[in-house]
């Protein structure tokens, strides 16, 4: 299963991709979460994307690539992945696919989550993350059981940076803008199924499996 997930942010790529890794035993390589980590050890990788990230904006093309190329060659990877988050950018895409082929794999799907603005600022607003690994709930859509804590852990939830208001703004621009083209690139090379990301997690999660069903993926 080689697998990249496109949408906007709050689309809720992240929580199928968590759904789809588990199922089927494969790496969900989630870039955002890769920073995230890397921004909380305070590694090299961490101090370079830190202000892109807060501003909302793309870390630069060849940060990301090798990040990525690198986590590819790991190998748990071997057997498949889920790229969530990743590629953002056309250059990111050409670059996937010469990593794919040194490795002599290829890209299977590209499934786009679309989602009308109002629900991805609903879901961003509400969403809450744990502190020491990042799970993710949502304050109406998948609440905790105990109010402020991880179900899998107890740590303390707290919001992402990135999803203050004025950043959520700015995010949706820069994917308008520098992700969006990626639709044609992989509608292009036959890759692109989307999927209406609105439903809730059990519905969109039916249309994914549908989609790489009909893909031949699983
Ligand atoms: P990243 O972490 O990748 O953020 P994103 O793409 O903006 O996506 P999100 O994580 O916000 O949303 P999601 O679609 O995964 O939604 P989720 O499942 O969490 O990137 C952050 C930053 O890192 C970027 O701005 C950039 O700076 C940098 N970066 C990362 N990758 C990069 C790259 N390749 N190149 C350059 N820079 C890069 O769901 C959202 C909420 O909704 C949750 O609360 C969830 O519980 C809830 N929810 C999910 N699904 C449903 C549903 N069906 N119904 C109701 N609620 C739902």
């Amino acid at each position: 299963m080689n697998v990249v997930f496109l949408g906007p942010p709050g689309a809720g790529k992240g929580t199928q991709a968590r759904r789809l890794a588990e199922r089927y035993r494969v790496p969900q390589i989630a870039t955002g979460d890769i920073l995230r980590e890397a921004m909380a050890s305070g590694s090299e990788l961490g101090r370079r994307a830190k202000a892109y990230y807060d501003r909302g904006e793309l870390v630069p093309d060849e940060v990301m690539l090798e990040v990525v190329a690198n986590r590819l060659r790991q190998p748990d990877a071997s057997g498949g992945f889920v790229l969530d988050g990743f590629p953002r950018t056309v250059p990111q895409a050409e670059g996937l696919d010469r990593v794919l082929a040194q490795l002599g794999r290829r890209l299977e799907v590209a499934v786009l989550f679309q989602a009308p603005r109002e629900v991805l600022v609903r879901r961003l607003s509400g969403r809450w993350v744990c502190r020491a690994r990042g799970h993710v709930y949502h304050e109406v859509y998948r609440p905790p059981q105990v109010p402020g804590r991880c179900d899998h852990d107890g740590s303390e939830l707290v919001q992402r940076e990135d999803d203050r208001p004025e950043t959520v703004e700015r995010r949706l621009e820069v994917y308008e803008r520098q992700t969006a083209p990626l639709v044609e690139y992989y509608r292009k090379r036959g890759l692109l199924h989307s999927v209406d990301a609105s439903g809730d997690e059990e519905e969109v999660s039916r249309q994914v499996e549908a989609v790489l069903r009909q893909a031949g993926v699983v």
